[in-house]
């Protein structure tokens, strides 16, 4: 019998899109490790936040980040970063990283800090037994796994995802990270060639993750 495959399933989208949610299902039911890359940029914001770096402050980012021992602590099938051995707080969450981590991951540094950690996430769940992994963000089909399994885009109407952070009871400026996250100059966000885009606005959770469970499923039985 031929051993199963290992899956990479790449989800991007805009804020409040449904990634995460529909990220920790599939994780848990194809035993993958689920890796939200969104987490890992604002963890860098909060960091960079603390010490005092504003994003415009190119030499000292370039000086700073390269600093920066990143690791990979797995609680669950979740790929927690840590950076010089702190895993990130609630303040990743919090209003003042909502509002400045689309400003620091526009820049080409900042981005360029965690290129080969996100890659590396398939020696994590490789080491860790996983069949695959799940990773979402805005650039993981185009920019990190171009050649995943399973590239999945999620939109849905601003005022239906305004709606599911406000049921989840969190403030976010979800336009303006949309905006600022499409239109900067390295890795937009953006649908990429060939990727199925899914349009949630009218569908459940339980739709969405279904529609893309049986596109997985045809390569990797459910565990
Ligand atoms: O997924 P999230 O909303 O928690 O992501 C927070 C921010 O991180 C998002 O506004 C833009 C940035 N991000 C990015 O630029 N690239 C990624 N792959 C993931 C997130």
């Amino acid at each position: 019998m031929s051993a199963s495959p290992f899956i990479i399933v790449a989800i991007d989208g805009g804020a409040a899109s449904g990634k995460s949610s529909s990220a920790k299902i599939l994780a848990e039911r194809f035993n993958l490790l689920h890796v939200d890359t969104g987490s890992f940029y604002r963890h860098l914001t909060a960091e960079l936040l603390a010490r005092m770096v504003p994003p415009g402050e190119l030499a000292t980012l370039q000086a700073v980040l390269p600093t920066l021992q990143l690791s990979t602590h797995v609680e669950g099938r979740s790929a927690r970063m840590l950076v010089d051995g702190r895993p990130a707080g609630d303040e990743i969450r919090s209003g003042e990283v909502n509002a400045h981590v689309s400003h620091y991951s526009a820049v080409p540094v900042v981005r360029h800090t965690l290129l080969a950690y996100q890659r590396n996430q398939v020696d994590v769940a490789r080491a860790h037994h996983f069949r695959g992994l799940v990773m979402e963000g805005r650039d993981i089909g185009s920019v990190i796994f171009p050649a995943a399994d399973f590239r999945f885009f999620l939109h849905a109407d601003p005022a239906e995802r305004a709606k599911r952070r406000s049921a989840e009871g969190r403030q976010d400026s979800i336009a303006e990270r949309d905006r600022l996250d499409s239109s900067r100059k390295t890795s937009p966000l953006t649908c990429p060639e060939g990727a199925i885009d899914i349009d949630s606005t009218h569908l459940t959770l339980e739709q969405v993750v279904g529609h893309m469970a049986d596109l997985i499923a045809v390569k990797l039985p459910p565990a």
